[in-house]
């Protein structure tokens, strides 16, 4: 019994063993090439096409100017093409046959379908699908647990976590053709939370989420899913502006109930409110390393899983509250 048992323990641990060289020796082969950031060479003119949602404005707007600049072909969803937004009509300026502005609302079914069948029209081989979703599309709003409505939470949710889900599931036939790359932005709300943004972190947390099973259930058919979490670029694009946080402000404080108002009180309502207008003006004015870092997941042979666009400051916070124990995190950050 004794020595069946001793047979079976060293046998154990053997197989353990070499369970954890072949750990050591992925992880060795992993590191390798996550330190070497390598570019594929542009497409050749044309050749590779991508769509990407939310290009009215902001990063989407700025990428699919240098997706084209770069040889891709580029549908550009765009929210406002039916109402003739600024964005949208600068890009139709290009006037190129690689520039396709295309009316999308993340939000709306038939909008997405609509979208998929006029890439397909336009794609030289549609058989050979399409290289590239960028999930960019996305809103932004803030305020307490109990200064937040349930229909601001799903309405936020409607756009950055359902509109991705909803667009890569429709994209995912035409991805699958190409062994293709789905781009997902999230954030780094996405990895770690903020007091008064819940209802923007559980979108990005479910993007997170997403973005890791699909990668999953992707690899086996050649489609690389990346996920990309700027840090602060809000002085960049049109995330927010003073007069979108005024109008959240308003009717926050009018739909809120009676026993909220009177407990917290206006004075600390409006304290809340103008801590949020100082952020209007903050963060990094530079979007490159966004476009950069998609750019990168569009093009490398090996794409990273998680790509990290953000200052020292974001950089360091999101390693402390990921990695450390809650309670160490929370002393360093949150209280
Ligand atoms: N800026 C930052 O600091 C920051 C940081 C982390 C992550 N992000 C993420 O980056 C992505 C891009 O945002 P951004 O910062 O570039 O802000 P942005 O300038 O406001 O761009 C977002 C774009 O999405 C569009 N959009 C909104 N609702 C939509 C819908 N239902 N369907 C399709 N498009 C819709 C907007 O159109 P309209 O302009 O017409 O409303 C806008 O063009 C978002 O997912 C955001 O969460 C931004």
């Amino acid at each position: 019994m004794l020595a069946a048992r001793t047979y079976f323990n060293i046998r154990t641990r053997t197989l353990q063993n070499r369970n954890h060289t072949r750990v050591l020796q992925k992880l060795s082969s992993v590191l390798n090439a996550a330190t070497n950031r390598s570019y594929a060479s542009p497409p050749e003119r044309g050749n590779k096409a991508v769509l990407i949602t939310g290009c009215d404005s902001g990063f989407g707007f700025s990428l699919a100017k240098n997706l084209h600049s770069k040889g891709f072909t580029v549908f550009a969803g765009c929210l406002l093409k039916d109402k003739g937004h600024a964005g949208v009509k600068e890009l139709d300026q290009i006037k190129s046959d690689r520039m396709i502005t295309v009316q999308l609302n993340v939000v709306k079914q038939e909008e997405v379908e609509k979208a998929v069948e006029i890439i397909k029209e336009n794609l030289k081989d549609p058989e050979k699908g399409l290289w590239g979703l960028v999930n960019n599309a996305g809103i932004s709003t803030f305020g307490e647990v109990e200064f937040t409505s349930m229909e601001t939470y799903k309405e936020v949710a409607d756009v950055n976590l359902w509109g991705t889900v909803r667009t890569t599931k429709a994209c995912l036939p035409l991805i699958r053709r190409a062994k293709g790359r789905v781009v997902n932005i999230s954030s780094m709300l996405g990895r770690m939370a903020n007091p008064a943004r819940s209802p923007y972190c559980i979108t990005k947390f479910g993007v997170e989420a997403f973005s890791d099973c699909l990668r999953y259930e992707m690899h086996p058919l050649g489609v690389k899913v990346s996920v990309v979490e700027p840090g602060n670029f809000i002085v960049a694009t049109d995330l927010y502006s003073p007069e979108k946080i005024k109008a959240i402000a308003e009717k926050m404080w009018n739909d809120l109930p009676e026993i909220v108002k009177n407990d917290y009180g206006r004075k600390y309502f409006d304290e809340k409110i103008a801590r949020m207008n100082t952020y209007c003006n903050s963060g990094s004015a530079d979007t490159a390393p966004v476009i950069n870092d998609v750019t990168h997941a569009l093009t490398a042979a090996t794409p990273y899983t998680r790509y990290n666009p953000m200052d020292y400051y974001w950089w360091l916070r999101m390693q402390v509250m990921t990695h450390l124990p809650g309670a160490i995190s929370d002393k360093i950050y949150i209280h």
